[in-house]
């Protein structure tokens, strides 16, 4: 039986990836140093991680723990990161700090002392991408579609091709090259990258998940950097109504967090995975004025989100994942869909009690320019 770290494991997506390892037979360790933004403050692990890992209290940035953490590890996913676009970009030191630091730290550990590992696997994320892929009227397939700042202050919100002619978004895959459009999407390709470079130096099979928008129960309701469908549930359970920026027909992927848990798995079991990138999501798409409506439509709720008509700045148009790769070198394929998801997340849904901290981080961006 084979004894797994995961980093970040007390969190969303870590303690359901721990569910997921306990009941197919791993010993786990965790190593989480229970962010308060995520958590709130508390001095133990959160009530819904199983008491059957083994957890450590303490930051991915301090080598000795890092170091006694990784002893007897066969495998390790590195999920420990502060998580939160419009955050990242006011707090760059923080960000920086946490991820790529803290990657930094988890390398030099592993190739310190640790360069047994079986497999090495890191969260990426959809944010390297910036826009998505779209094609053009030529049946062109364009890559480094781009917004104006002129074009959005006049509410002209989808991209335009170089001739002017309307562009489609279709779904991206892992060829298309990263535009990094916030400090948070820098500091997971700096994630990526650090982890693959040291992979491949050492021998060390390493893989990057390329998650795109995860939801499910357990996501922070608390924090209102991460998780539109977290973000919107904390707004609705207080009687507020969601705030859809733009005219809400930006597109995205959301994929049910027991899938990610399972393609992680998948990775970890699959032989040939090394050096590799491979995209998670569900391989649909909706739009986040969609997802307001169908949230509020699951918790009985009569409250139609607001459209803002406001840009965030770093906010991209249309992202929604290409899944081809995982499903042919992996045998991923989601099994959960969105209909079955958020009638799942509802019923948690109504046992939790949640202060919407929505307005504060809001104002955080106003203030400083960073909403047009
Ligand atoms: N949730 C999504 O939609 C999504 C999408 C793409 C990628 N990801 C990536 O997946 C990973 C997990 O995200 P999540 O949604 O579960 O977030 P989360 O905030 O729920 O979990 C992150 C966990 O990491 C811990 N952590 C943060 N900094 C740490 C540090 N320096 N040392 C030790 N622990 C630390 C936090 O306490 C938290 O428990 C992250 O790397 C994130 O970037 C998430």
């Amino acid at each position: 039986m084979k004894k797994i770290l995961i980093t970040g494991g007390a969190g969303f997506i870590g303690s359901h990836l721990a569910d997921e390892l306990l009941n197919n037979g791993y010993h786990l360790r965790i190593i989480d140093n229970l962010n308060p933004q995520v958590h709130g403050y508390i001095d133990k692990p959160p009530h819904y991680l199983s008491k059957d890992a083994e957890f450590i209290y303490g930051d991915v940035r301090n080598p000795q723990i890092v170091n006694s953490a990784l002893k007897g590890i066969d495998a390790v996913f590195h999920l420990a990161a502060a998580v939160g676009v419009g955050q990242s970009m006011y707090e760059i030191e923080k960000y920086t700090s946490n991820n790529s630091l803290g990657t930094a730290v988890l390398c030099q550990c592993i190739i310190d002392n640790h360069q047994d590992i079986s497999k090495f696997i890191v969260a990426s994320s959809m944010s390297i991408y910036g826009e998505g892929q779209y094609i053009n009227n030529n049946h062109q397939i364009v890559g480094n579609a781009k917004r104006t700042l002129e074009q959005l202050k006049k509410y002209i919100w989808e991209p335009f091709d170089t001739d002017g002619t309307p562009l489609q978004p279709i779904p991206t895959n892992e060829n298309k090259q990263p535009d990094l459009t916030s400090i948070y999407a820098l500091t997971k390709y700096d994630q990526e990258r650090m982890c693959i470079i040291m992979g491949n130096a050492y021998n060390i099979p390493t893989v990057a998940l390329r998650f795109f928008n995860v939801y499910g129960t357990r996501q922070s309701l608390s924090n209102p950097y991460t998780g539109v469908l977290a973000i919107f549930a904390s707004r609705l359970l207080n009687g507020n109504t969601p705030l859809v920026f733009e005219d809400g027909n930006q597109k995205r992927d959301f994929i049910n967090v027991k899938d990610i848990a399972r393609a992680c798995r998948l990775v970890l079991e699959n032989p040939i995975t090394r050096d590799k990138i491979y995209n998670i999501g569900s391989g649909n798409c909706y739009t986040i004025k969609e997802i307001a409506e169908l949230l509020s439509s699951v918790l009985n709720k009569n409250i139609e989100p607001v459209i803002t008509r406001k840009y965030r700045v770093g906010d991209i148009r249309h992202c929604f994942a290409d899944i081809r790769h995982a499903n042919s070198e992996l045998g991923f394929s989601p099994q959960i869909n969105l209909e079955q998801g958020l009638t799942e997340l509802s019923q948690w849904l109504a046992e939790q009690i949640s202060t919407d901290e929505f307005e504060k981080a809001s104002q955080q961006l106003i203030q400083r320019g960073l909403t047009i």
